[in-house]
């Protein structure tokens, strides 16, 4: 197992954590990730309603918590890598992004849309010299080539690395409800495809471009047949969820716990126009059969989001679950989200990962000793 490298930074231990919002992955999970040797991710959506109540949920507490967050994380994990997720879809993406920066952050992932303007609120050097590497999350060879042509014609410059995450996933993901319920490209088939796409900006940049692969990576064993592929780390989620350190209440993480076989967790559409991967509960339940619940709406955090128009908030219904109330909200959760049976803590997971990983290659155990 190598090291992840991202130009001149080095992840010893190539996992990286998935950013898990609303208030699943901040500070507590995300150093734990990053004290083990992976890199830890603060999910930065929805923050704010961590620090203030619903009624007083502000663009403003959303910075103010995500740099209270980044602060905490440092602290608590003062030589591990540190990142964070910010979603294009919401609407102070660009606030967002340039706390990132602000706050001297390893790296940024960027998901839910595509990452090919610059952000407002930073200036083009920034953006083009940023010491925080900057990694966009696609889920097809299509869209990563997309991306890295808009940047290398407007920037002069390729993004850092790439997360490529397959069908799997749990929380809002890149595919059509069609796809998913019908035969997707495995994880495997799109790292291939994109790996093919991105040789020639590495040609062209002189530089290896790492693909970070995530969705339905469970065991040490998945992670290896995925590095097998091609991958130079791998993205976790769901596994992280169920440990002690996750930052959701102890209900959320029971939930998992509670589910026990693959039916539990369903795809759901979201209001956000996407279709999720969630466990099933009564709300989600109460919501297909048409139920309505009512929105309140202190300011528009999702781009495109008409709170008159949908059946929930889900913001709100994503932190209740992260909270612990899920009567009024439900636990996102990728396609492995029935097979935990405790609650561990990361270390442990790390080390069944790593030992998983050995134990599929063909390794020398000395070998495998010196790394464990
Ligand atoms: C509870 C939960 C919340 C998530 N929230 C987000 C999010 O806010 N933004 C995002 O880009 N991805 C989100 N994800 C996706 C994860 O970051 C990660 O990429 C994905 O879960 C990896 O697949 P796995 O869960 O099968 O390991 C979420 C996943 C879970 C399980």
């Amino acid at each position: 197992m190598k090291a992840l490298q991202i130009g001149d930074l080095t992840v010893p231990v190539p996992i990286v954590q998935g950013g898990m919002g609303i208030g699943v992955s901040l500070s507590g999970l995300a150093s734990a990730v990053a004290n083990q040797g992976g890199i830890g991710v603060i999910s930065s959506v929805g923050i704010g309603m961590s620090y203030e109540s619903k009624g007083k949920y502000s663009r403003k507490s959303n910075l103010e918590g995500f740099i209270r967050e980044i602060r905490k994380a440092k602290e608590l994990a003062p030589n591990g890598i540190l990142g964070a997720n910010i979603m294009l879809a919401i609407t102070d993406f660009d606030d967002m992004f340039k706390a990132a920066l602000d706050e001297k952050l390893d790296i940024v992932f960027v998901g839910a849309g595509l990452l090919i303007k610059k952000p407002e609120t930073v200036t083009m050097d920034e953006f083009v010299n940023s010491k925080t590497k900057i990694v966009p999350k696609i889920s097809s060879a299509r869209a990563a080539d997309l991306t890295f042509r808009v940047w290398a014609k407007n920037f002069g410059r390729v993004p850092d690395a790439v997360v490529v995450e397959g069908s799997k996933a749990g929380g809002h993901l890149g595919f059509k409800k069609e796809e998913l319920t019908g035969k997707t490209k495995s994880l495997i088939e799109i790292v291939g495809e994109t790996k093919e796409v991105l040789k020639k900006y590495e040609d062209e940049f002189g530089r290896k471009i790492p693909v970070i692969a995530g969705g339905g990576i469970y065991t040490g064993e998945d992670m290896y047949e995925t590095m097998k592929a091609g991958a130079d780390a791998v993205k976790v989620g769901t596994r992280f969820v169920t440990t002690y350190e996750c930052d959701a209440d102890m209900n959320f993480k029971m939930q998992y716990l509670e589910a026990s076989k693959p039916e539990d967790v369903i795809i759901i559409d979201s209001p956000v126009g996407l279709p999720g991967r969630a466990i099933n509960n009564k709300f989600l339940q109460q919501i297909a059969a048409g139920e309505k619940k009512p929105v309140s709406c202190s300011w528009q955090c999702l781009k495109g989001c008409d709170y008159r128009k949908i059946p929930y908030c889900i913001a709100e219904a994503l932190f209740n679950a992260a909270k612990g109330n899920l009567e009024r909200g439900f636990a996102f959760a990728g396609s492995n989200g029935y097979r935990a049976t405790k609650i561990e803590t990361v270390e442990e997971v790390f080390d069944d990962l790593i030992a998983g990983y050995y134990n599929s290659s063909d390794v020398e155990i000395e070998e495998f000793a010196e790394v464990a």
